[in-house]
């Protein structure tokens, strides 16, 4: 049976589920905040999972309206002050991913002191990925090796990406059956789920249904099973 090591999810929808009930579109992304600690809950509680990395703003969600913007990064700040705690008592690791110079010095502050904080968690690795794009994040890393003499290597590109995993299970809630520049190297043999529900939406027993499909999936990786 296959074991969901690594789960990364593409939280969408959250804008569509607060216009769905007549509320502005920040209204989903406070909601959302709050689905983001249940789904981290119950991840940090299964022994299979390792990693859960989670999509929370791209590098093109900057071209948002500034106000939407804006509520993001104060919900972003707010949401890891009180998260903490949350991380401490799960023993849950806080490993964000993606540029973080674009942010404001107090955020990058705050990023940095959650990371050391939970550092010595050996728990789930729970990634957020913050100003994130796999475009990005590739040309980064080849930034970072290129001047080496040899030829460059998957695993030295591997190493030199900030998140160095495989994903083995890829979950996109919201409907779209897009990937949205997310994870594209460490997705090459991700099994893919698409669910309709608005990320708001999105709960632990949908979670726990997807994983136990996920689980009968026979991958090959290109050879025969
Ligand atoms: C995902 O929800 C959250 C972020 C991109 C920050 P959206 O805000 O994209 O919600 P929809 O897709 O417009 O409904
Ligand atoms: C992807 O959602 C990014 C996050 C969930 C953070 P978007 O709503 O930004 O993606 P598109 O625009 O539908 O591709
Ligand atoms: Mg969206």
């Amino acid at each position: 049976m296959n074991r969901a090591k690594h789960i990364a999810i593409i939280m969408d929808g959250n804008g569509r589920w607060a216009e769905l009930k007549g509320q502005k579109r920040v209204k989903g992304h406070e909601v959302g905040a709050k689905v983001v600690r249940a789904i981290t809950e119950f991840c940090a509680a299964d022994n299979d999972i390792e990693r859960l990395t989670l999509y929370a703003f791209s590098t093109e969600n900057w071209k948002r309206p500034r106000l939407e913007v804006e509520y993001l990064m104060k919900l972003l700040q707010k949401y890891l002050d009180s998260e903490l705690e949350t991380y401490l008592k799960n023993n849950i690791r806080f490993e964000p991913i993606g540029d973080l110079r674009a942010f404001s010095t107090s955020l990058q502050k705050t990023i940095k002191d959650v990371k050391e904080k939970t550092a010595h968690c050996d728990g789930l690795v729970q990634s957020l990925a913050l100003n994130y794009g796999a475009h990005d994040e590739i040309l980064r890393a080849i930034n970072r090796i290129k001047k080496c003499e040899d030829d460059i290597t998957q695993a030295m590109l591997s190493n030199a990406l900030d998140c160095k995993h495989d994903v083995d299970l890829l979950i996109r809630t919201g409907g779209d059956h897009r990937l949205s520049n997310f994870l594209l190297w460490q997705a090459a043999y991700a099994e893919l789920f698409f669910t309709d529900t608005l990320w708001p939406d999105f709960t632990t027993t949908e979670l726990e249904r997807i994983i136990k499909d996920f689980t009968k999936i026979e991958r090959k990786f290109g050879g025969l099973k």
